[in-house]
């Protein structure tokens, strides 16, 4: 474990708005939007944070950039008993993913549409069964690694959030990124790389969905790295 403190920036850096919404969308983010928001309010979400989801989900996953939402549309789809988040500040992304809910009549999906961050700190000790992180953006020069979104403060936070055996999947198609997160990972003994051969890192796990980013990757060659980690059991003595 490292005795360094990792600089960290509590700045977020992305765009927020791009092209003007079309009036289908727009309105999906105008009415449907504030049905699926939730609130970071923490007393909130440590009493009922099952109840904003149907009364079948067994469970709550996190993810994390969820970009132009494909990849959280289709889990949510083929997994009708877990509770979904999304978080993502760009509003175009948010208004794509409310037009995949809406148009596969969704309803374990909801919505933080600012820094993940913030939500986090938000949500109750041991809470979720899986996050999601794929294809962050890499802030590749290194005085910007600071923005990362695998950095060490936030590791933290996904070691409080993740229940016991919860999963914490990773994926990039940026070299430098995927082995600087693993390397933080690996200092983590709150987490376990579940790993046997060069095959599961380099094929994506069974229940996979492709993301958009990723899509973009494999057109161009270039194969993404995927992690996945265990959160190991509190009660075999790890911190946090
Ligand atoms: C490179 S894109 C990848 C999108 C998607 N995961 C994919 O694979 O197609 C990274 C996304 O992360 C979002 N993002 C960056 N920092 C974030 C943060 N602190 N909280 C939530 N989302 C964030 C960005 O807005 C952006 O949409």
């Amino acid at each position: 474990m490292s005795t360094e403190k990792e600089d960290t920036d509590p700045r977020w850096y992305g765009r927020r708005y791009g092209k003007k919404l079309r009036p289908g969308r727009q309105k999906l983010v105008d009415t449907l939007l504030p049905e699926l928001r939730i609130a970071p309010d923490a007393d909130r979400l440590a009493a009922n944070l099952h109840d904003l989801f149907p009364a079948n989900c067994q469970d709550v996953w996190l993810e994390i950039g969820f970009g132009a939402g494909e990849h959280l549309a289709a889990q949510a789809a083929n997994r009708p008993d877990i509770g979904f988040i999304g978080c993502e500040p760009f509003i175009n992304g948010v208004a794509s993913l409310l037009a995949h809910i809406d148009s596969g009549k969704t309803e374990n999906v909801r919505i933080f549409d600012d820094d993940a961050r913030i939500l986090m700190d938000a949500l109750p000790d041991a809470s979720l069964g899986r996050i999601f992180v794929l294809f962050a953006d890499p802030w590749p020069k290194s005085r910007h690694h600071r923005r990362r979104m695998m950095i060490e403060a936030n590791l933290q936070r996904f070691a409080r959030l993740l229940k016991d055996g919860g999963e914490l999947r990773f994926a990039s198609d940026h070299m430098e990124y995927a082995s600087w997160t693993l390397e933080r990972l690996l200092r983590q003994s709150e987490f376990d790389w579940q790993v046997a051969s060069a095959k599961d890192w380099r094929a994506p796990p069974e229940d996979w969905v492709e993301t958009r980013y990723e899509a973009k990757a494999r057109a161009k060659d270039e194969l993404p790295v995927y992690l996945r980690f265990l959160r190991v059991s509190r009660s075999s003595g790890s911190s946090a």
